[in-house]
């Protein structure tokens, strides 16, 4: 066993790139013992689903304000929760990007500010790799470094903004294998449950109601077979709105209009369990073949989607299969939440990363992982 020789971390973590403001306090216990485990003290989570229901979606300068409210008390609460003073804290981390440039700059803003007050470095974190780490959170894994014999890895990140397979050649190192060429998976059940007239966020909702019905209609599942490692959800999308059209016929145009909502509760279900079951089905032959392609020693899920017990079910069977080992989040750690951000702060510094003075970091919508 490795003895490591860096110092204990104590880092507040704060996330905003979306819908949830979060923060939470995370600890590494770098030098106690052989085997330093990563530690989460406290984490808060204000969801602001209440506020976006009644609009379908997320409004970004509606976002931003509840940031804005919210932010102050959820470090507080943090920090109470934590059993902490501020000044026990060593670093500040925060979610740079990617996200909704109002929404990320109240958390980077306000991380910055706090930074300045009390004199502590910062850690910027791209959101992405938050999910790309969370995973290996509460996991005896979370040794220093992850043992090479999980390498390479391929990890598959879905979530509300993004669908990417990634090749992690070690804990430090990945690259991005593909990406989607249009709509996101998560934003694939967002508007599949929309156009079902199912309350947002569409993507529990559609689970929830796929688990009552059966797969019984052929739903397309692009690019399945195309070579790259990209995705597209968009034509299942439309795919989709065509059968509830379809299914409309003979209805007055009033009806028709409403038709979604018409839908009785048992076709809805089964579109849902179709859809999902298209979705899956795409998702677990591309990450298959990356494996495949790459030897890869397991398979990790997130993001978002990663909640879906459908997909984790079916990539831990796969797994099972190959006989690869298979990681996946908590389901707290699976929707936006700051304690990825604080485990992915850990993961870089413990990696070698220097921390940067507030002055240095600045929100970006677009960043890239
Ligand atoms: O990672 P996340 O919380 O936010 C982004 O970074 O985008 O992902 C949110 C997405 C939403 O599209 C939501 O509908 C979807 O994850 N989602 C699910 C489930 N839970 C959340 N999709 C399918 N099944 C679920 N159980
Ligand atoms: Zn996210």
């Amino acid at each position: 066993m490795t003895m490591i020789d860096k110092k204990p971390i104590t880092i507040l973590a704060i996330e905003s790139s979306c819908d949830e403001t979060a923060a939470a306090i995370l600890s590494w216990d770098g030098e106690k013992t052989g085997l330093p485990k990563t530690k989460t003290l406290s984490s808060v989570i204000r969801s602001q689903i209440k506020l976006h229901s009644k609009m379908g979606g997320v409004v970004p300068e509606v976002a931003a304000r509840a940031h804005v409210k919210n932010i102050l008390p959820v470090v507080q609460k943090t920090i109470n929760d934590s059993r902490l003073t501020i000044n026990d804290i060593n670093y500040i981390a925060v979610t740079a990007g990617p996200g909704l440039i109002p929404s990320l700059i109240v958390g980077v803003e306000f991380a910055k500010a706090l930074a300045l007050a009390t004199g502590k470095k910062m850690v910027p974190i791209n959101h992405l790799e938050g999910h790309l780490y969370s995973p290996f959170g509460q996991l005896p894994t979370t040794h220093h470094p992850l043992p090479t014999s999980l390498f390479p890895m391929i990890s598959l990140i879905v979530s509300g903004g993004h669908t990417i397979l990634t090749l992690m050649e070690s804990e430090k190192k990945y690259r991005v294998l593909g990406q989607t060429v249009d709509d996101a998976a998560g934003e694939a059940f967002d508007k599949v449950a929309k156009l079902l007239g199912l309350p947002y966020p569409g993507g529990p909702e559609v689970s929830r109601l796929a688990e009552k019905g059966r797969p019984s209609i052929d739903f397309p599942r692009p690019m399945i077979n195309s070579k790259d490692f990209n995705f597209s959800f968009a034509g299942l999308k439309t795919a989709v709105l065509y059968y509830i059209r379809a299914k409309g016929q003979g209805l007055s145009a009033k009806e028709k209009q409403l038709s979604p909502i018409r839908l009785a509760l048992s076709a809805k279900a089964d579109i849902c369990s179709s859809f999902q079951q298209a979705a899956v089905d795409v998702l677990v032959a591309k990450t298959t073949r990356a494996t495949k392609k790459f030897k890869a020693k397991a398979i990790s899920l997130s993001g978002g989607v990663s909640a879906n017990a459908s997909l984790r079910s079916a990539l831990r069977k796969k797994c099972a299969d190959l006989g690869l080992r298979f990681f996946a989040p908590s389901l707290k750690l699976s929707t936006d939440n700051a304690e990825m951000i604080g485990l992915a702060a850990i993961f870089k510094l413990r990696g070698g990363y220097k921390p940067v003075k507030f002055n240095k970091v600045k929100a970006d919508p677009n960043l890239q992982l």
